[in-house]
């Protein structure tokens, strides 16, 4: 299974305790641990797709997107041996030409130390919308000359497979621009718990819910 969560609730989080901002995303970036442990156990799913960072997370004060790009730097120097203990390989889908060349580097370090990784694999969003992914798998056919199709279309994404259960964190009914093509046909959950207190009992509650509904794909 495909599993993809808007992580959501961080600044609100750290508000409701009087803490800066900042202070709910380092929280949230431990829960970011415990789930991809509790995904990599669980052999029924394949693929944890996390949204970090949208294209419109730029329009945050500049402190914040900095913390956050150091916090990433920082927790992929740290996690790195937690990804090959836990036999987890790390992706990513988005556009990190506009990262830091140091940011960059520990991305693509973290990848190629965890490509043969089998149990999980960890998709971060980071610079990522879906309009913009959509948008470029359109290019790249036209400068391949390829023909236009859904199926072409969904080869050229970022990350072709369909995602099977979509979750967002803190209260908010939407989608915010995260793999709009892939969650066609998404069976779809809203907490209201903020990312920074989801933790694995939750999430096991809801994929016994995801089991028991019945997945019709258009069909009857
Ligand atoms: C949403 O909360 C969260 C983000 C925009 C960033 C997500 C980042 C993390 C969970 C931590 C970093 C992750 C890693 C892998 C190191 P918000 O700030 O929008 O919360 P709010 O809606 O309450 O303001």
């Amino acid at each position: 299974m495909h599993l993809a969560i808007i992580m959501d609730g961080n600044g609100r989080w750290a508000e409701k305790r009087g803490l800066k901002r900042v202070e709910g995303h380092k929280k949230g970036a431990e829960v970011v641990k415990e789930i991809t442990a509790y995904c990599a156990n669980n052999p029924e799913i394949e693929i944890l797709s996390l949204y970090a960072f949208s294209t419109e997370n730029w329009k945050r004060p500049k402190m914040e997107v900095d913390f956050l790009m150091k916090l990433l730097d920082n927790w992929l120097k740290k996690e790195l041996e937690t990804y090959i203990k836990n036999d987890v390989k790390f992706e990513t889908i988005g556009d990190i030409s506009k990262f830091s060349d140091k940011l960059k580097k520990r991305i693509e370090y973290t990848k190629e130390k965890t490509k043969n990784n089998k149990k999980l694999t960890q998709i971060l969003a980071l610079n990522y919308g879906s309009r913009d992914e959509i948008t470029r798998a359109v290019k790249k056919l036209i400068s391949k000359n390829e023909e236009i199709t859904p199926e072409n279309i969904q080869k050229n994404l970022d990350i072709s497979r369909d995602v099977d259960l979509l979750i967002r964190t803190s209260g908010e009914i939407r989608i915010s621009n995260f793999l709009l093509w892939q969650i066609a046909y998404a069976e779809m959950f809203f907490t209201k718990t903020l990312w920074p207190d989801f933790n694995t009992n939750e999430l096991e509650k809801i994929i016994n819910e995801f089991k028991k509904r019945e997945r019709r794909f258009g069909g009857i």
